[in-house]
């Protein structure tokens, strides 16, 4: 283990703490991470690793450009980011879903005008309506999506649900899947053949542990 790290990039928050989780079960070190403080590049030491860590979006652009080998991020920003890279892994948490959700009640197929959807997943949300050959007007928004039906700016939205909490408890509900998430390991393509051996030998331990 003398050569460089593999540089890792953690989505920071619950995909980090259930990376590291991973990571110890492997039996790894991960002291340093736990006790981060606000640093932001940590050391794994004894599985020479160092774990980086970053903003969804940005795990992506991360490993997509080579300054990270491998990032763990989920399948929601995936989808919407897209990008050039392999996806190795499900690591089957951060498990959750896109849905479609609107006011409770109300019937979102009806009629015949042009439907409007608030999203945080603008690109998700129109693939998802150009299949179904149905023709909507997407407005970007960044968060607590949820409010645009409450205000009217929408007819429903394309959001994450996970216990489904949020949406009960503001009147709205889900009236149609979209795509199930879960966090994905994803490799950069350069690194994949130059350190093929020991991302395989890392791949595989995970792949064991899950
Ligand atoms: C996400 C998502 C929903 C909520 C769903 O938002 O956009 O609002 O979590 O979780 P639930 O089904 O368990 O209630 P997040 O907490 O990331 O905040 P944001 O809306 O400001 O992005």
């Amino acid at each position: 283990m003398n050569s460089k790290p593999i540089r890792i990039a953690l989505t920071k928050g619950r995909l980090e703490k259930d990376t590291v989780g991973l990571l110890e079960k492997l039996g790894f070190d991960c002291t340093a991470v736990r006790e981060k403080g606000r640093k932001l590049i940590l050391p794994v030491p004894d599985g020479n690793l160092e774990v980086v860590l970053a903003k969804a979006n940005d795990v992506i652009t991360y490993v997509e450009h080579g300054v990270c080998d491998m990032g763990v991020v989920g399948k929601d920003t995936i989808m919407e980011m897209k990008g050039k890279f392999f996806e190795l892994v499900d690591l089957g948490f951060g498990k959750c879903k896109f849905a479609l959700a609107v006011k409770k009640g109300s019937d979102f197929y009806s009629g015949y005008g042009v439907k409007t959807i608030a999203t945080k997943y603008p690109n998700v949300s129109r693939s998802f309506f150009e299949k179904k050959g149905m023709d909507t007007e997407i407005i970007k928004i960044e968060g607590s999506v949820e409010l645009a039906p409450l205000l009217e700016l929408a007819d429903g939205i394309v959001d994450i649900v996970e216990t489904g909490t949020t949406l009960k408890e503001n009147g709205l509900e889900v009236i149609e899947d979209v795509a199930p998430i879960s966090a994905r390991l994803i490799v950069n393509t350069v690194s994949l053949k130059m350190r093929q051996k020991e991302i395989e030998a890392l791949v595989n331990k995970i792949e064991e542990a899950l």
